[in-house]
């Protein structure tokens, strides 16, 4: 697929097949990851791959609007380090977009989960205090591609040469 077709088709996906993901497979995602631009080339993430179903269900639990957490085969944590970059959560999030958008090339689907209580998550994953943690990302199989979210028209949020200066 062209990236522009899986910009455009990649969706949230929030309920998985009852499938394994190979372990190339997270790798390769993963690897899609770690090629994100990061400021400086800091490159101040780290991933978790969590296929453990006891601390999938803990990490559903203490994610708001994650339930469905446990019913992925995998589940990675992003980590990031505010001491390697100033703009550690803006890395982060450019590595988590790459590895959404490989994951959806390779047929799994993905959510961003970005409500959780994080200290309860940090503690449950061994992750030291000083790191961030920037979402969990469930991963897996999707039981069906859900319909596209709408969209605000280019028209409206993009101006000519000046802000507030609309494109006719
Ligand atoms: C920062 C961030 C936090 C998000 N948090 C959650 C979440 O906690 N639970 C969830 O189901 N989706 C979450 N999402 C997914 C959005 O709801 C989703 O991207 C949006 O509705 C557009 O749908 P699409 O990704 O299918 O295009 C989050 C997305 C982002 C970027």
């Amino acid at each position: 697929m062209s990236v522009i077709k899986v910009i455009r088709e990649r969706r949230s996906v929030r309920e998985f097949l009852e499938k394994d993901v190979p372990g190339e497979l997270v790798m390769e995602v993963l690897d899609a990851a770690r090629w994100a631009p990061s400021s400086k080339n800091s490159q101040p993430w780290e991933f978790i791959v969590i296929r453990d179903q006891e601390t999938k269900k803990k990490l559903a639990k203490l994610a708001k609007f994650g339930w469905f957490i446990a019913d992925a085969p995998v589940v990675i944590a992003v980590v990031t380090d505010p001491r390697k970059s100033y703009a550690h959560v803006i890395d982060g999030s450019c590595a988590v977009q790459n590895l959404m958008l490989a994951a959806w090339e390779l047929g799994l689907g993905t959510c961003w989960i970005g409500t959780m209580d994080r200290d309860k998550v940090k503690e449950l994953l061994n992750i030291p205090k000083e790191l961030h943690l920037l979402t969990v990302i469930p991963l897996g199989y999707p039981k069906k591609t859900p319909n596209p979210p709408s969209r605000k028209p280019l028209k409206e949020i993009t101006y000519h040469e000046k802000y507030g200066e609309k494109i006719s």
